[in-house]
């Protein structure tokens, strides 16, 4: 069975009489929604989808799916998991640091009402997509950086650590010794944590979290945290993130393209194939020299992976089932 087809969950026919009841009175802007959004014909079965292998987080927001916990909670709890775990190099705590020793963290969080919140280059602050979150709730604005977002994480309660483990530490002290940057394709030095779930009301939400790449220069943010980029989530059409070399994502803003693509009626493998080969193109020569990934999920619960090189790989928590499944590629030679 090809992967595009393995899992169709299908919506809530109850959404499919929401949306009908939302159109009513508003007969150009029902067309207009017939046109762009699949219709709803079964029920939507809770997903989680996350980058990489990482079977303790997506098993987190299954537990939170299952307790009847919305999406939001499901990416946030999944993601917390990864920024605990000090043997994941490239979130949170233990992440790899810049080239002056400092763990410099980025996270975004985006709800089904496409509220957004933001953090980045946040240090001392473990759990930066809790942290996202508060902005997205707490605040009027939707980014905060730097210094001025660990002061409102200490307001909000957030513990000041270090997150700068004794590997990380030896793993830079040994780059010191070239401090050659030369990122490596898949290593990447990084593996960013995008997570989209879809919670048992069939509404989607995402999550990302990273450290970045690792030893870049000082006050550098990638992807990961821009909306649009790294993430978008659009509830009445589906959700994209990405990983991978963030620049290039930041490029064609494929996270975005990913859903727009899927509003005009691609499935998620089809959008992801074709937001990969516009970041090819753009890239022209420049192409096998890094990696970006992109997972994606659609109203209806179909899923796509596509990327640029061999390697990359996802989890999908559905059906009582936590699978890590090989992405297919763009470079097949
Ligand atoms: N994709 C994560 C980064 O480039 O920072």
């Amino acid at each position: 069975m090809k992967r595009r087809k393995f899992i169709q969950n299908a919506s809530l026919s109850t959404l499919a009489v929401m949306a009908t009841s939302t159109v009513i009175g508003c007969e150009s802007k029902t067309k207009e929604k017939e046109s762009l959004v699949t219709p709803v014909t079964h029920p939507v079965q809770p997903l989680v989808i996350a980058t990489w292998n990482v079977p303790r987080a997506t098993a987190k927001a299954w537990e939170v799916l299952q307790d009847r916990g919305s999406a939001l909670d499901a990416v946030e709890q999944g993601c917390r998991v990864e920024e605990a775990d000090v043997n994941n190099s490239s979130v949170g705590k233990g992440g790899l640091p810049d080239r002056d020793g400092r763990i410099t963290l980025d996270a975004c969080i985006m709800d089904k009402d496409g509220n957004y919140g933001a953090v980045m280059c946040v240090q001392h602050i473990t759990h930066v997509i809790s942290l996202a979150r508060k902005v997205m709730e707490e605040t009027p604005h939707v980014i905060m950086v730097g210094e001025g977002a660990e002061q409102f994480a200490y307001a909000q309660g957030f513990k000041k650590e270090n997150l700068l483990t004794e590997a990380s530490k030896r793993a830079w002290e040994k780059w010191k010794e070239q401090s050659v940057y030369q990122p490596i394709i898949n290593i990447e030095n990084h593996d960013t944590i995008g997570m989209l779930a879809i919670d048992k009301h069939g509404d989607i939400s995402g999550a990302c979290t990273t450290s970045g790449l690792a030893y870049k220069m000082a006050g550098r943010v990638g992807d990961s945290p821009v909306i649009g980029s790294g993430l978008f989530i659009d509830n009445e059409v589906g959700g994209c993130t990405a990983t991978g070399m963030g620049e290039e994502v930041l490029k064609t803003v494929a996270s975005f393209l990913v859903v727009e693509l899927m509003r005009q009626g691609k499935s998620p493998q089809d959008a992801c194939e074709e937001a990969i080969k516009r970041i090819v193109e753009k890239a022209g020569d420049r192409y096998t020299a890094f990696q970006v990934g992109l997972i994606a999920v659609n109203k209806q619960g179909e899923i796509g992976a596509y990327c640029i090189h061999k390697w990359f790989n996802y989890t999908v928590y559905a059906d009582e089932k936590n699978i890590n499944y090989p992405s297919d590629f763009y470079i097949k030679t």
